[in-house]
């Protein structure tokens, strides 16, 4: 792992903060949130899930993705089902003492929980063990982190590593103390320096909060103000295939890599859809089963034009045995993302790689899901005649005719749509036209408007 949140302070940063009680992010709030690289560690998978939760065959294998994401060995996995967590330690006393007893056996130096542990649970883990304990919230803001690329992915990385950092921070002392780090003046924080730490850090926090505010109010003008163009937005489970679909359909040389959250901004082409015309496609952040809160709320900007688009492409990947509880959980975290129910087409991707069976299966329970393959470039006929059909769904092909002397009715038809041709006579103007649908009533009763006639 490269970027644990729970690092101590170091001697210097400590008494620089003690002293001048400036938050400098690149020095401070790096310190607070990321530590220097550890190389690989091994680790032992811990999920412990209620009586009653779906949980799959292999309910750890996708913290195990994540592991390997994290350049963390996994030699070793525990799971265990209880009516409810166990307040001090979340995992009951007999399987904290074989947990203990395996990680001796393998040398494990890492434990990874699929839960999301409270500050107490995760400092009582690691007094038990003495063993570093990350929790999958951690984990994934770990990855987050070093897949950061563009400044504002970096702040709203930062942002939700110091939410998430903040009511641990006792905890990070207490690792400072029992590593020995010290020396007159450093033994313990004391009250006082985790309060200066404290105000500091929300200070930061503030600012960050700040600053992205402003990136989304300046996404949200800017997305406003390409309104005219149709906008489709991928979306869908992380390395489903979105980035190499966009690549496909537009000729985008976007970032392809085999690993979870290769993407982590949002980019947009233009894409000619063939009969059609130009719309504007965006790739954007991979989603995962239970995506940190503090993640997808310091994601808003960038997730400003899946919300605005006309059209969702929900992308999976077929050759994946849980493409289905994939499917749900993107489904869930835009719900969460609050993107508002909107046209949705799934898309079921890489079936180069699954079975036929499988792929059949699929398709009876998603009838209307396109299959494709954007590696090979299978099905994106198919696909880009069911984008062509969904949006013209809301859409009418018309010829408005006005008399050549009004502009309104021209102004009001390109604000609204897309005027595709003008054909002038001496005294009218025939304007050929893509306008939602709701403008037709309106239009047909403009007593302005000579003539509306449907041609789609
Ligand atoms: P995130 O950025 O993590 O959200 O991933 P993504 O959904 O953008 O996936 P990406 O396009 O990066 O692809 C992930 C991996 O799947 C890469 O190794 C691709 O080469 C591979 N891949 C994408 N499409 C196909 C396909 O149709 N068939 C096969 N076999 N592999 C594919």
């Amino acid at each position: 792992m490269k970027n644990s949140s729970f690092t101590p302070f170091s001697p210097d940063t400590k008494s620089s903060a003690a002293t001048t009680e400036r938050f400098d992010s690149s020095t401070h709030a790096d310190r607070l949130t990321r530590t220097d690289s550890v190389g690989s560690e091994k680790a032992i998978l811990v999920g412990v899930y209620l009586d009653g939760q779906g949980i799959g065959d292999e309910p750890l294998n996708e913290l195990a993705g994540l592991a390997e994401a994290a350049n963390v060995f996994v030699v070793d996995r525990i799971v265990q089902r209880r009516r409810k967590p166990e307040p001090a330690t979340y995992i009951g006393s007999g399987k904290l003492e074989e947990l203990k007893e395996r990680a001796a056996v393998v040398d494990a130096n890492l434990i990874l929980f699929d839960n999301d542990l409270g500050p107490a649970q995760t400092r009582n883990l690691e007094q038990e063990l003495k063993i570093k304990v990350i929790d999958r919230t951690e984990l994934i803001l770990d990855i987050f982190a070093s897949r950061a690329r563009t400044s504002e992915a970096r702040l709203a990385v930062e942002l939700a590593q110091l939410e998430y950092a903040m009511p641990r921070l006792k905890r990070m002392w207490t690792h400072l103390e029992r590593q020995g780090v010290g020396g007159v003046g450093l033994r313990g924080p004391g009250e006082k320096q985790l309060e200066v730490d404290r105000r500091l850090a929300q200070k930061r926090i503030n600012d960050l909060k700040d600053e992205l505010n402003q990136i989304h109010s300046r996404r949200q003008r800017e997305v406003e103000a390409r309104k005219r163009s149709r906008t489709v937005s991928l979306v869908g489970y992380t390395n489903a295939g979105k980035s190499t679909l966009l690549n496909k359909l537009t000729d985008a040389d976007v970032f392809v890599k085999d690993q979870l959250f290769a993407t982590l901004d949002t980019r947009t082409r233009q894409w000619r859809l063939p009969g059609w015309g130009p719309v504007l496609l965006s790739d954007t952040v991979g989603f995962i089963r239970d995506l940190p809160h503090h993640l997808i709320a310091s994601f808003r900007a960038t997730l400003e034009e899946t919300r605005q688009a006309d059209l969702l492409l929900h992308v999976a990947d077929a050759s994946d045995n849980d493409v289905s509880r994939q499917i749900t959980a993107a489904y869930q975290v835009l719900s969460e993302m609050e993107i508002r129910e909107k046209d949705t087409l799934l898309v079921l991707n890489k079936i180069d790689a699954a079975s036929t069976d499988n792929i059949r299966a699929l398709q009876l329970q998603y009838p209307s899901a396109v299959t494709v393959s954007a590696r090979s470039g299978d099905g994106l006929d198919r696909l880009t005649a069911a984008v062509s059909d969904a949006l013209s769904r809301e859409f009418l092909l018309l010829e408005v005719v006005v008399p050549v002397a009004n502009g309104r009715v021209a102004a009001m038809l390109a604000k609204e749509g897309e005027v595709l041709s003008k054909e002038y006579t001496d005294e009218t103007v025939t304007i050929k036209c893509r306008v939602p649908q709701r403008l037709l009533g309106q239009l047909q009763h403009d007593t302005e408007v000579t003539a509306v006639k449907s041609v789609g």
